[in-house]
């Protein structure tokens, strides 16, 4: 039987929180949480981490082609995320704004802002290069997997990068 999107969140939740377990190095938790996504979900060309430092999103660890390594807060998709503090979903990449295009391939993105205390401190962005890929299930998953990430990487770990 093929499993629902739900239990498929719940599967790679379970798994996040084992590859976590243990280990307390961010960048080589991110990058395994990267991966993890990127392999677990279908119809995905990119996934991976920005990481604030001022007023700029920065590059961090992910999986899918090279990416913009600098996003000014408030531009395109993460950048929009980030200002609004708030997960950003967009069914069709061209019709956003200020999209910036890393990959042309990629149509639709969820951009999941990583938040302690209102402050943003980064974000996890997954692409599809499907149209209206990412649904109200993915957004409420991937929060879930923030939000695991985030309990145990708290402020003082993200502020050391
Ligand atoms: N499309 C994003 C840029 C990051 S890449 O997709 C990896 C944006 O508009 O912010």
């Amino acid at each position: 039987m093929t499993a629902t999107k739900s239990e498929l969140y719940r599967d790679l939740a379970k798994q996040l929180a084992g590859l976590l377990a243990g280990e307390t190095d961010l960048i080589a938790n991110a990058a395994n949480m990267a991966a993890l996504i990127y392999h677990g979900l279908p119809d995905l060309n990119w996934t991976g981490f920005y990481f604030r430092k001022g007023a700029e999103l920065v590059l961090g660890p992910f999986q899918g082609k090279p990416a913009c390594v600098r996003i000014a807060i408030g531009k395109g998709v993460c950048g929009t995320a980030a200002s609004r503090a708030m997960t950003v979903l967009v069914a069709d990449v061209y019709d956003f704004p200020g999209h910036i295009a890393c990959d042309p391939d990629s149509r639709s993105e969820l951009v999941v802002p990583l938040t302690e205390g209102g402050r943003v401190l980064g974000l996890l962005d997954l692409d599809s290069p499907d149209l209206a890929r990412f649904d109200e299930v993915d957004r409420e998953g991937c929060e879930r997997l923030v939000a695991l990430f985030l309990e145990h990487h708290p402020i003082k770990g993200l502020r050391r990068l």
